[in-house]
């Protein structure tokens, strides 16, 4: 059977939580593969809402199994924190449907204070990070000084975490940060005994052996603008978020791959710092960011607003070979008279069809314009309900990306989704 991938294709916060958790129905497995508790998956139905962080979304589906891949960096404390909560308010035995890869690195809490301590001596060029330790936590892997999962089953484990602590603290030293690096060492081993209760696996024996007779699903985090090679550098996170990472996040070859799912909300948002050509300073962007409640599940930040770009989500697309896309939010451009999208760009002067390289250019947005449909379009539930005036702005998008938009979500609920 295929590894089938689902990727947000903007800056993060795309609806992929809502997405998986409809898809998930489908797939007996699904697993995240990249990123940490920098994500905020949101997730609403029965008149409950989650927002996960390192908990692959199909863990409200009864028999699905949810698997942490190597590719992850996960916090025993949040990881915890999550688990806790979901029991508490559903009962759910997470421990049964979670399986966690002994290869997926450890973020200890001296690296959320090294994330804290890069961004303070940045000052005003600071990325804007989550803080939840992820750029440390990948620096240490990639430098060869990281501990894993798998690790916490050694006997030394103690002085391990203690020497890759001592690191930091001396890094923390010589960078000025003033802080406790033993304030959260308690929980963090009481965290650590948690996470033996979970199956620790090979994740690429895992994996592997599942698709010889099932179909899996993966969960990206953040989004293809993101990507530590092909996103807005340095104003990336330190994972690869196209759908080649979730080969390598969990150990399964390209030749495996099926379906692409990318999934883009009708307009953009971008938390952080780092360059966002069609971003709204004006009452539309206050509109946008009021209607579509744009503020961060995370860190619970306003998140900057603009219109479409289709440039760079063409970009997107190319990157991870998308075959099916999902547009979320249609139902948040109800009510604008006019509706534009950004299908060009003037860089330093020059008109161009491509993101640039220069993360620091001048880029101009060119736009064409829609009219609004003016119709509610959280009451449509097949394609026939939809206005003429959408389905001209979806015929438009599909000619331009080249690629079929599958998936229409008109509403956080599970059951806000029109399939086409
Ligand atoms: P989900 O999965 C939106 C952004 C941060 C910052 C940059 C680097 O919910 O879509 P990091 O903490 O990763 O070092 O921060 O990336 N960022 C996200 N933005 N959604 C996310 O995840 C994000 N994860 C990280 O705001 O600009
Ligand atoms: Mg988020």
């Amino acid at each position: 059977m295929k590894l089938d991938v689902v990727l947000g294709l903007q800056w993060g916060d795309e609806g992929k939580g809502k997405m998986v958790d409809v898809l998930a129905n489908n797939y007996p497995v699904v697993a995240r593969f990249q990123g940490g508790p920098n994500a905020g998956h949101s997730l609403h139905f029965e008149g409950k809402s989650f927002v996960l962080r390192s908990i692959p979304s199909g863990i409200f589906r009864k028999d699905a199994i949810n698997i942490i891949g190597n590719g992850v960096v996960l916090d025993p404390i949040t990881f915890k924190g999550e688990c806790d909560n979901i029991i508490a308010k559903t009962g759910i035995p997470v421990e049964e449907r979670i399986k966690i890869s002994k290869k997926a690195h450890l973020i200890l809490p001296t690296h959320r204070l090294l994330d804290a301590a890069n961004e303070a001596a940045m000052g005003k060029g600071k990325i804007g990070s989550t803080l939840k330790g992820i750029g440390p936590t990948y620096t240490d892997k990639v430098s060869r000084n990281g501990l894993r999962v798998g690790d916490i089953l050694a006997p030394d484990f103690k002085e391990r975490f203690s020497k890759l602590k001592n690191r930091h603290v001396t890094l923390l030293n010589q960078m000025g940060f003033q802080c406790d690096p033993e304030a959260e060492e308690a929980a963090f081993m009481e965290a650590v005994e948690y996470l033996k209760k979970f199956e620790i696996i090979d994740c690429e024996y895992y994996t592997n052996k599942l698709l010889k007779d099932k179909g899996m699903l993966a969960e990206g985090a953040q989004g293809s603008m993101l990507d530590i090679d092909y996103g807005s550098y340095p104003f990336v996170t330190s994972s690869s978020t196209a759908a080649a990472g979730a080969c390598i996040g969990l150990g399964v070859s390209p030749s495996k791959i099926g379906h692409v799912y990318g999934i883009f909300k009708a307009y953009c948002t971008r938390v952080g710092s780092g360059p966002f050509p069609t971003e709204l300073f004006d009452e539309t962007g206050e509109k946008l960011r009021k209607i579509g409640n744009e503020f961060g599940a995370v860190t619970g930040r306003p998140r900057r607003c603009g219109w479409l770009d289709l440039v760079a989500l063409k970009y997107a697309v190319m990157l991870s070979g998308v075959t099916d896309l999902i547009m979320m939010k249609s139902d948040c451009l109800d009510s604008f008279e006019s509706i534009k999208v950004c299908t060009s760009y003037i860089v330093d002067g020059q008109p161009s069809d491509q993101w640039p390289y220069d993360t620091f250019a001048d880029i101009k947005p060119v736009y064409t314009e829609f009219k609004g449909w003016n119709t509610d379009l959280t009451h449509c539930t097949k394609e026939e309900d939809l206005p003429a005036e959408f389905k001209d702005y979806i015929k438009f998008m599909e000619e331009y990306l080249e690629v079929p938009i599958r998936i229409i979500s008109v509403g956080p609920d599970r059951e806000a989704t029109i399939r086409r």
